[in-house]
């Protein structure tokens, strides 16, 4: 039976969209930067923790209410909050989820359109040519960030390609792309990883990652590990809620929670092994950010044969991964405005699509094109610009607190029986599991996120 909402087609679907939502530049872009910044080892260790004891709880906590209420994060919260502790308050995280989802993707987007550059740049050959200057990839990338236009059109282009999928709805559109992506990106992910265990790096870039060197570990890294582990498992603001609201009830829960959080996890440090075995291989250096997957790396695929198909694949793979990413993103907002505003999905995707993009052109050009959005700055030193400042505020601030908030409503505003009751369908028998959810999601979770959220107000540390 299908519902009017819409509904995956089964198992399978949910978990490939859901961890469509989860694998994204956060895993590519992201994880191996602050893993190298954060001296690896140790820091894998503390994330695995952090996604083992926080993230897989709090995606549980999101799978349950998303699938329970039925609705997008705030007709969700409404609806489950209703005569209990808080009441329509608590419709609050809901909007604080949609607001994430919007600012997000406003930014990703721009990213996004990079690897669409990047693609272009490797078919056409010129990556090729920069490549085999000495920095040269640099210069262009510093130049190509700083061009208003060529930002605008990548931000553009990803928009669009966003809203298209969005139109088609949950099974036609969100499922299907990422049936089709997932199975490949995961192909390539291994055959790049492969190709990694061949170099001279490999070995190195194994014992960076895997033997911990706990000396190197800092408050500062394990609040650091916990707000990854929130952006990458796509925690904390109802991307996996809505997901949750289109699963069937007779999938499991806790598994579907499991897989989604391995798939993710794995990825990340797939891409760590690929990354680092070549920048130890080539004796690379790690700068900016942005600098391994676009500066650092291309140099690299034009030392091996066929150089030049390596990076064009490499560049799809990470736009595949940014564009299931993305297309979550838009579905929390969507979905939204389909439920709460009664548009149709085609009204509220073109709408939501369109005023994202429009406010995500102040982003592209706070890479360097306008000179006061690129300067703008409210979270300090090294938040330079919108895309900086919005990036913090989502990922510190509005991740975190909805993580917190989700945390605590399924943990101790909703009733044992009622998750209970959510959990036992499609998962019968799973009662020790249960409890030991219930304590995660009640004590661990809670305090684990109320300490980063401490943390940012006192200490004024900002981990990202
Ligand atoms: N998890 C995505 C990534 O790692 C980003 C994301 C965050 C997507 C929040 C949806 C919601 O790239």
């Amino acid at each position: 039976m299908a519902s009017p909402r819409g509904q995956w087609s089964g198992k399978l679907g949910f978990i490939l969209a859901a961890a469509g939502s989860a694998v994204g530049l956060g895993n590519l872009w992201k994880f191996p930067y602050i893993t190298h910044q954060n001296e690896g080892g140790a820091f894998v260790l503390v994330y695995i923790a952090a996604v083992a004891l926080v993230g897989l709880p709090i995606m549980m906590a999101e799978i349950i209410l998303g699938r329970r209420g039925g609705l997008n994060p705030v007709g969700t919260f409404r609806t489950l909050a209703e005569g209990r502790a808080g009441g329509r308050a608590w419709q609050a995280v809901g909007f604080m989820g949609v607001a994430a989802g919007f600012i997000i993707l406003s930014y990703y987007s721009v990213v996004a359109g990079w690897t669409l550059r990047y693609i272009v740049l490797a078919v056409g050959g010129q990556l090729g040519e920069l490549a085999a200057r000495p920095h040269a990839l640099d210069e262009f990338f510093g130049a190509y960030a700083a061009d208003g236009g060529a930002q605008v059109l990548g931000h553009a282009l990803f928009m669009g390609a966003t809203m298209a999928a969005v139109l088609f709805g949950v099974k036609a559109g969100i499922e299907r792309v990422a049936t089709v992506l997932m199975p490949l990106l995961f192909l390539i992910l291994i055959g790049l990883a492969v190709y990694a265990a061949t170099t001279d790096g490999f070995g190195e870039a194994m014992a960076f990652l895997f033997d911990p060197d706990f000396g190197a570990l800092t408050l500062r890294s394990v609040l650091e590990a916990l707000g990854q582990a929130f952006f990458s498992l796509s925690l904390g603001m109802g991307a996996i809620l809505t997901y949750g609201s289109y699963m069937r009830k007779q999938d499991s829960i806790p598994l579907s929670a499991l897989q989604i959080s391995a798939l993710d996890t794995l990825v990340g440090l797939l891409a760590c092994v690929i990354m680092f075995s070549i920048i130890f291989t080539f004796g690379l250096e790690v700068t900016a950010s942005a600098g391994i997957l676009f500066t650092t790396l291309p140099a690299v695929f034009y030392q091996l044969p066929g150089g030049g198909v390596l990076a064009a694949g490499f560049y799809i793979l990470v736009a595949f991964a940014a564009l299931t990413s993305t297309i979550s993103l838009l579905e929390v907002v969507s979905s939204y405005a389909i439920d709460e505003l009664r548009w149709s999905r085609r009204q509220a995707t073109l709408t939501m699509g369109g005023g994202i993009f429009v406010f995500g052109v102040l982003n592209a050009l706070s890479l360097g094109a306008n000179g006061p959005l690129s300067t703008l700055n409210v979270f300090g030193e090294g938040k330079d610009g919108m895309f900086n400042t919005l990036d913090f505020l989502a990922a510190n601030w509005l991740l975190p607190v909805g993580g917190l908030l989700i945390a605590l409503f399924a943990g101790w505003v909703l009733a044992a029986r009622e998750s209970w009751d959510e959990v036992r369908q499609g998962h019968p028998g799973g009662a020790a599991l249960f409890a030991g959810w219930r304590f995660l999601i009640r004590f661990v979770a809670p305090l684990a996120v109320g300490a980063i959220i401490f943390s940012v107000i006192f200490l004024g540390m900002e981990y990202q």
